[in-house]
């Protein structure tokens, strides 16, 4: 199959057209949202949906996140809407949120990967909502990689995982957030947060009280531990290069790598003390390190870095999200200074 790419930003009505007509014929469509770029099909659609599983590699027990452009299209997705969603949603959508539901009986059974219960999301990128609101459907679209690499920040990355696999990459060019959508279940009470994101805990819990931390968002799953997300089972965000993480000063740093031959994934401004390195964002910055951290994991694999030493994030904030995904890119290598 040839894959095309068509820039959205300068062929508008050519990449809603195209993109339309393929997801109304059951086809997979690459599209740009706020947080990174997304494998859509036509959610209702149980044939379509189950080609993103063929496309990435995905096992077919993780379920995927519908996305919508409007309000409207969501009660019939869902079996209720509990009023901490209006909330949310209220304030929060169209944005980097994914709200968790039981599900309507419209939802295939490969959607939500066997589950009783829907994520849903409605992106703020415009082109995103757009596409959605062409195609006439609600999208279906786990982040658009092969299972088990870092999530694409720009169409580059997904024409490098997906070339052959998809017919069609709508191209924004680069994500503005980098990081993947907070996720949030709203199946029980209270509510579980199973993936940080832009959308922060403080934010949350400040608007609707309690919130659980699932015990997989900052510690490897245990043996024997049910993933309250089947997502959190699967290695993720994995380079070939094999990463540990230091936790400690920039000076504690230094000395512990003296002598190494290794590449460092480390902050702005701190590169004149490393040989090899790639940066990832200012180290005040939870948000600039979101934005660049799975391009540099891209970035480490195509230098051919083998063994990389990271500088440890701040873990509060966006900065909990940052380190979700650095925690898993690592295998939980983490060594404390
Ligand atoms: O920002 C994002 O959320 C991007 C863009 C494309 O919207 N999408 C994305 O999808 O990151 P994906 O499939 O890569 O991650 C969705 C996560 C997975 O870890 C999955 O296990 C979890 O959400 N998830 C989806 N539905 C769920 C459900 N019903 N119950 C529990 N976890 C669920
Ligand atoms: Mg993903």
């Amino acid at each position: 199959m040839k894959t095309k790419v068509i820039d959205i930003t300068k062929q508008y009505d050519l990449a809603l057209s195209e993109s339309a007509r393929l997801l109304r014929d059951g086809e997979l469509v690459a599209i740009p949202t706020e947080t990174v770029y997304g494998l859509a099909a036509n959610a209702l659609d149980e044939a379509a949906v189950k080609k993103i599983y063929l496309a990435k590699g995905r096992p077919s027990d993780n379920p995927l996140i519908v996305h919508i452009s409007k309000m409207q299209e969501l009660p019939r997705l869902v079996a209720e809407v509990p009023d901490k969603v209006k909330i949310m949603a209220e304030k929060f959508w169209p944005g980097p949120l994914t709200m968790i539901m039981k599900k309507s009986d419209k939802i295939p059974n490969a959607v939500s990967g066997g589950l009783d219960t829907v994520a849903v999301r409605m992106p703020k990128s415009r082109y995103a909502r757009a596409i959605i609101e062409n195609a006439g459907v609600a999208l279906a679209a786990p982040s658009a990689n092969l299972s088990g690499s870092p999530s694409p920040t720009s169409a580059k990355y997904v024409l490098s995982d997906m070339n052959g696999r998809i017919p069609l990459i709508i191209d924004a060019g680069s994500c503005e957030i980098g990081v993947e959508s907070t996720v949030i279940s709203f199946a029980q009470e209270p509510p579980v947060l199973l993936r940080p994101g832009a959308v922060t805990l403080e934010e949350i819990t400040e608007l609707i009280g309690e919130v659980e931390v699932a015990h997989a968002v900052l510690n490897e799953l245990e043996q024997g531990e049910k993933a309250a997300s089947p997502g959190m089972k699967y290695k993720h965000y994995a380079p070939k290069a094999d990463i540990t993480i230091i936790k400690g000063s920039l000076d504690d740093f230094l000395r512990y790598i003296e002598g190494r031959d290794c590449f460092v994934l480390c902050f702005e401004g701190e590169e004149a003390n490393f040989e090899k390195c790639v940066t990832y964002g200012r180290e005040n910055s939870a948000l600039s390190q979101a934005n660049r951290l799975f391009e540099a994991l891209r970035e480490l694999d195509e230098r051919g870095a083998k063994k990389v030493y990271a500088r440890c994030p701040e873990i509060s904030g966006m900065g909990l999200a940052v380190y979700n995904r650095l925690i898993r890119s690592a295998g939980f290598n983490i060594i404390e200074l």
